[in-house]
């Protein structure tokens, strides 16, 4: 049975730095909506011209934009990673009516035809004020995506990726005005969700204020079925 996960949390809780390393640990497909995104932008295609003005002021993307983009690489089976034992969703659902349409393609896709939702969700939490500094000071690899920060996660050689030897960038929506925003919007319509799936019994909430391997470690255990939280 192929595992279907989420990671949530606020715009530079760490939900890229845990599911890449989490994902090369359980050989889960690794689905970044923000990633998807910015390959759209970049390759120009209708999806990313839509997306562009709406990221570039740290504003959600509308759905059907999303869903496009998503919906299409889930139910691409070629275009999957092969033989991975399932995925972990980053950056989405954003917002109610993303979880719904999820949960109902989740279901029509059941062998049953019952209702299916995700089968863990990760909700890692870091206070606000810790964002601005992560996001200002975040490094990506242009070759292999891995994520640095200038002072907290430092590569071996500045500008340098460890892994491929690819170059450094920062994204163009780590200034801090724009991440004023994206966390504005966090909170307005992704923070709900926590409700969302702790009354599903599948949410489990993980300090994200700590070293990068022990919060690595919290999201093992909270995949291997320890800590699920009903509501309480
Ligand atoms: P997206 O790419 O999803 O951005 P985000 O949610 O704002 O999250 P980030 O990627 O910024 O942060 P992260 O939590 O992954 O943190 P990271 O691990 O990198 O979305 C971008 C845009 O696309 C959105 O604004 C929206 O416009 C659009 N979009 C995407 N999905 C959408 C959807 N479903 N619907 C509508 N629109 C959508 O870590 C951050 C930094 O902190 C790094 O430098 C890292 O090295 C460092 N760090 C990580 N962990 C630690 C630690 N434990 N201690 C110290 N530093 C750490």
């Amino acid at each position: 049975m192929k595992r279907q996960t989420a990671i949530l949390g606020a715009p530079g809780a760490g939900k890229g730095t845990q599911a890449q390393q989490v994902c090369a640990q359980l050989n889960l497909e690794h689905l970044s909506t923000g990633d998807l995104l910015r390959a759209a932008v970049a390759a120009g295609s209708s999806a990313g011209l839509q997306a562009k003005n709406f990221m570039d002021a740290g504003n959600l993307v509308p759905d059907e934009v999303v869903f496009g983009v998503l919906f299409e690489r889930l139910g691409n089976e070629s275009s999957r990673t092969a033989k991975s034992d399932g995925y972990m969703l980053d950056g989405f659902p954003r917002n109610r009516v993303q979880a719904e349409e999820l949960d109902r393609r989740l279901s029509e896709a059941a062998p049953s035809s019952q209702a299916q939702t995700l089968d863990v969700v990760v909700d890692i939490c870091v206070p606000d004020e810790r964002i601005v500094a992560r996001l200002t000071g975040r490094r990506i690899c242009k070759g292999c995506g891995r994520n640095y920060h200038v002072e907290f996660v430092k590569p071996k050689q500045d500008g340098v990726c460890d892994d491929c030897g690819g170059e450094l960038y920062q994204r163009s929506d780590d200034t801090e005005s724009v991440v004023m925003e994206r966390l504005s919007v966090y909170h307005e319509q992704t923070a709900p969700l926590e409700v969302y799936y702790k009354e599903q019994g599948i949410l489990v909430t993980v300090d994200g204020d700590r070293a990068v391997e022990t919060v690595t470690q919290a999201v093992l255990d909270a995949l291997s079925g320890n800590n699920v939280a009903g509501l309480s």
